[in-house]
C-alpha cells in the first residue's frame, strides 16, 4: 500500500505554507450550513463510537448537530511570579454530547486548569492523587529542572497521597504553548487518553495584540455503549491507540464564533496518545507564530498545520465571514502494506473538530504583528560531541501468523527498543556534559512514524529526511519518519540532572521505546 500522498514539506515540519496566489484576500470560502452541519454529524462518528451496537439507552450521543459554544479551560494567572495550584486527579463523569462519560478529569475538568505564566515566574503544583493507581506529573517542554520535585519523570505518587512539585522557569524561559499531563511509565496512555492533560501558557516577552485567545487541546478517545473509555486490544496498544472520537477541549464538535476581521490566537495542543492532526481551517486565514517552544521572526501563512502528538501550534487566525470546519485531515503514519488498517488505524476518514462561524460587523483592521529576535541557531556552534540514537520496533513475528522469540529470548513482536534496549529507569543511556553542544541523529528503523520527544533540553532541527532544514526551528518533539532519519541540535544549558527522551506515541512509550539521559 501507498503511503499517503505526502504534504509538501516546507521547512521540514511538514505544515503548509499558503502560496501567495492561494491567498483569500475577502469573502467565504466553502461556506457551511445548518443543515450540512447537521449531516456530518449524523455521518460516521456514532458508528465509530458505538460500533453496531447503535445507540444504547444512556449511552453517548454523538449524532447530535455541532455541539454547544466551545469552552474555555479555566485559567489560573501567576501574580507576582508564582503561581500555586492544587491539582487532583480522579475518576468522573464528563458531557460528551448529549450523553456522560466516564473520564479521568484534573479537579473536575476537561481538560485541566490552563495554567498561564511568565518567564522567571515559580510555579507550585500539590498533586493530589484520587485515582485508584499510582500517577505522577509532567511539564511537557519547560525547561525547568529535572531533579527531586522538579519535572522528575521518576516520581511515584500513590492512590491517595500527594506530592508538591515546584518549578522554576528561567528568566529567559522560550514563550510558547506546553502542557502538562502524567508520566508514569506504563499507564501514561491510558491515563492521558482517559482525560488527563491540561495547557501551560508561557506569555511573550512582548504581547501581540489579538481580540482574543483561545487555548485548544485536542484529543481523542474510545467509548464503549456505557460511555467508558474502551480498553485497547493488543494491536492498540502495540500501534497505539486511536479513538474514534475527536475531541475539542473535552467537547464533541464544539462552536466557535467570531466577527469578521478579528485576529484571534489559538494555542493548539496535540493531545492525542497516538494521532497525528493535519489541521485545516478553510476559509479562514491562518498564519503560524511558532510550534513548541520555537516562534519564526515573522509569522508563517499556512493552509494547513501538522502537529505529531505531544507537538503545539501557536495560531493566529484572522477571519473572514461564513462558516468554516476545523477539520484534522488522515495521516497514515504506518507503512506496512496495508497492516495499519488491519491494526485499527483510521487511515480513512477525516474528522470535523470544530465549526468556526464568522458573522457580523466586520472589525478593524488588527495592528500588525511586530517582528520578534530571531531564535539561537545551534547550525553556528560547533557539537561537542554527536550520537546516533535508533528507534525500533520488532514486528518480525507478526506476519508468520504468531510472535516469535527476540534477541533477549522474549517475544519479538511488540519490542520498542532505542538502541535496541527497552526502558529501564534504573539505567543511565547517554550521558552529556552540562554546557555542551551535541548533534544527535535519531535513525528509525521500523515502518512507522515515530515522534521523539526529549525532557527539558529543546531540540533544533536541523535535517529531516535527508534534506537540511531551511529556518530556525526549534521543537521539544521531532517526527522521525518510518524507515527515516532526523538530525538534530541540543544545547544543554542551565539545567543538570536525570531526565527521558522518549516517542510519544504514548503506547510506544509505555512499551519500553524511553531511554535515561543524564545531563551533569
Ligand atoms: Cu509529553 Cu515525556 O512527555
Ligand atoms: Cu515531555
Ligand atoms: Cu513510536
Amino acid at each position: 500500500m501507498q503511503r499517503a500522498a505526502p504534504v509538501e514539506p516546507v521547512d521540514g515540519v511538514h505544515s503548509v505554507e499558503r502560496h501567495p496566489v492561494e491567498r483569500h484576500p475577502a469573502g467565504p470560502v466553502e461556506p457551511v450550513s445548518r443543515r450540512q452541519l447537521l449531516l456530518w454529524g449524523a455521518g460516521g462518528l456514532a458508528a465509530t463510537a458505538l460500533g453496531t451496537a447503535g445507540l444504547v439507552r444512556g449511552a453517548v450521543r454523538l449524532d447530535g448537530p455541532a455541539g454547544g459554544a466551545l469552552a474555555a479551560p479555566r485559567e489560573l494567572k501567576s501574580r507576582g511570579r508564582n503561581l500555586e495550584v492544587q491539582l487532583t486527579a480522579a475518576r468522573g463523569p464528563v458531557r460528551l454530547g448529549d450523553g456522560e462519560a466516564t473520564m479521568l478529569r484534573y479537579n473536575g475538568m476537561l481538560p485541566g486548569p490552563t495554567l498561564r505564566l511568565r518567564p522567571g515566574d515559580r510555579l507550585k503544583v500539590a498533586l493530589r492523587n484520587d485515582l485508584p493507581e499510582a500517577t505522577n506529573l509532567h511539564v511537557h517542554g519547560l525547561h525547568v529542572s529535572p531533579q527531586d520535585n522538579g519535572d522528575n519523570p521518576f516520581v511515584h505518587i500513590g492512590a491517595g497521597s500527594t506530592f508538591n512539585y515546584e518549578y522554576e522557569l528561567p528568566a529567559d524561559h522560550p514563550s510558547g504553548v506546553f502542557w502538562y499531563h502524567p508520566h508514569l511509565h506504563g499507564s501514561v496512555a491510558e491515563q492521558v487518553s482517559g482525560g488527563l492533560y491540561g495547557a501551560i501558557i508561557v506569555e511573550d516577552p512582548e504581547p501581540i495584540a489579538v481580540s482574543r485567545e483561545r487555548v485548544l487541546m485536542i484529543s481523542d478517545v474510545s467509548l464503549g455503549p456505557s460511555g467508558r473509555v474502551q480498553s485497547p486490544s493488543f494491536m492498540d496498544r502495540m500501534m497505539g491507540r486511536m479513538g474514534g472520537v475527536l475531541l475539542l477541549n473535552g467537547q464533541v464538535r464544539p462552536q466557535l464564533e467570531a466577527r469578521p476581521g478579528q485576529r484571534e490566537r489559538w494555542r493548539v495542543v496535540n493531545a492525542c496518545v497516538s494521532r497525528y492532526l493535519r489541521l485545516r481551517l478553510d476559509g479562514q486565514q491562518m498564519e503560524l507564530l511558532g510550534m513548541d517552544l520555537g516562534h519564526y521572526a515573522v509569522p508563517r501563512a499556512v493552509d494547513e498545520v501538522f502537529l505529531a502528538p505531544g507537538n503545539r501550534a501557536d495560531l493566529l487566525v484572522t477571519t473572514v465571514a461564513g462558516t468554516s470546519r476545523l477539520r484534522a485531515l488522515p495521516y497514515n503514519r504506518v507503512n506496512m502494506g496495508g497492516m495499519g488498517n488491519m491494526m485499527g488505524q483510521d487511515s480513512g476518514g477525516e474528522h470535523t473538530l470544530a465549526a468556526l462561524v464568522v458573522a457580523g460587523q466586520q472589525a478593524p483592521a488588527p495592528a500588525p504583528v511586530a517582528a520578534r529576535p530571531a531564535s539561537r541557531d545551534l547550525r553556528g556552534e560547533a557539537p561537542a560531541g554527536t550520537r546516533e540514537l535508533v528507534f525500533s520496533a520488532a514486528f518480525g513475528g507478526m506476519m508468520g501468523g504468531g510472535p516469535v522469540g527476540g534477541p533477549d529470548g522474549g517475544p519479538a513482536f511488540g519490542r520498542f527498543t532505542i538502541d535496541g534496549r527497552e526502558f529501564d529507569p534504573a539505567r543511565t543511556d547517554v550521558r552529556a556534559k552540562a554546557g555542551s553542544v551535541e548533534e544527535w541523529t535519531l535513525t528509525n528503523t521500523s515502518p512507522m512514524d515515530h515522534p521523539i520527544h526529549l525532557h527539558i533540553w529543546p531540540m533544533q532541527l536541523i535535517e529531516t529526511g535527508g534534506r537540511p532544514v531551511r529556518d530556525i526551528l526549534w521543537r521539544d518533539v521531532v517526527n522521525v519518519p518510518a524507515n527515516g532519519q532526523a538530525r538534530v541540535r541540543i544545547a544543554f544549558d542551565d539545567h543538570v540532572g536525570r531526565s527521558v527522551f522518549h516517542c510519544h506515541i504514548l503506547d510506544h512509550e509505555d512499551n519500553g521505546m524511553m531511554a535515561v539521559i543524564e545531563v551533569r
